[in-house]
């Protein structure tokens, strides 16, 4: 199984503040990895890590089989960052426009994007079901439809790994579910590796293959189909949550209800 990811006695604190300690796992190409934790237990931080936004202060970081100071590919890489709603979206853009943004880097920010261009941003719009709206404005769609946007925005740039931190928050459980089932259809049918922060435990047993417990500076990885009782969390976070509060039973997602 090959590596995309690979963290080996991982360290970092913000002002002299340790909030990772010696943190090792590794992420196979084809995983769907779930991060879940309590609020400030350092997921965000993690990612950041991971996108080279900040800098650990030790250990070392694995990208694509490169060390992450020398990897430069970073086209392979989407990130919808937990922020992605907050998206100026009363600018007067077009669905169309908001995914070719993130072409421009190979366009060239002055051309116009040709034939090639618009077909791989109709590409990754039809892959969250919103081709049909490629000519209404950004700010006339739902949250949840703007999140689909934002990420075929990661889709067009044909990622390897997808980060999403939270990329579910602000929106309604129906839409929330579609983004979920999504995602997963883009990790078993394009082979994408994802790695999610959610807070929806209940989503992340269902659709992950690995979850990484995020808590006291550590990270622990399991198998979603071992130990991830409501009593297994509870002891480890110290607060209860209800595995069985949605159910996960659209035609679309691949694997069922688990818990
Ligand atoms: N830029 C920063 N400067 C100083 N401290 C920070 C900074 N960003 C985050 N922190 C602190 O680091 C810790 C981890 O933050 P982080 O955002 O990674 O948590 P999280 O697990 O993503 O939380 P949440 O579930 O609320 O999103 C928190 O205690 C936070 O206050
Ligand atoms: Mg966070």
């Amino acid at each position: 199984m090959k590596k995309v990811i690979e963290a080996k006695h991982l360290s970092f604190g913000y002002d002299n503040k340790l909030i990772l300690e010696n943190i090792n796992f590794s992420i196979d190409k084809g995983d769907y990895l779930g991060i879940i934790g309590s609020n400030g237990s350092g997921k965000s931080t993690l990612i950041k890590l991971l996108l080279a936004t900040l800098k650990p202060s030790g250990g070392e970081i694995k990208i694509l089989g490169e060390r992450i100071d020398k990897f430069r590919r970073w086209d392979k890489i989407g990130y919808v960052s937990q922020k992605a709603n907050s998206f100026n979206t009363s600018f007067p853009a077009t669905v169309e426009e908001v995914v070719a943004a993130n072409l421009y880097s190979r366009v060239g920010l002055f051309r116009r994007p040709g034939k090639e261009h618009r077909k791989q941003v109709d590409n990754a719009l039809e892959l969250v079901g919103m081709r049909e709206y490629k000519s209404r404005l950004i700010g006339e769609l739902s949250g949840g439809q703007q999140q689909r946007v934002f990420i075929a925005r990661v889709l067009v740039s044909q990622p390897e790994i997808m980060f999403l931190d939270e990329p579910t928050v602000g929106i309604d459980a129906k839409s929330e579910e579609a983004v979920y089932c999504m995602l997963a259809r883009l990790n078993k049918e394009l082979g994408i590796t994802i790695v999610l922060i959610s807070h929806d435990t209940s989503a992340i047993t269902v659709h992950a293959n690995k979850i990484a417990c995020m808590g006291n500076k550590g990270l622990i990885i399991h198998d979603p189909k071992e130990k991830m009782t409501e009593e297994f969390i509870t002891e480890l976070y110290g607060y209860g949550v209800n595995l069985h509060a949605h159910r996960h039973d659209c035609r679309n997602c691949i694997r069922k209800e688990v818990v």
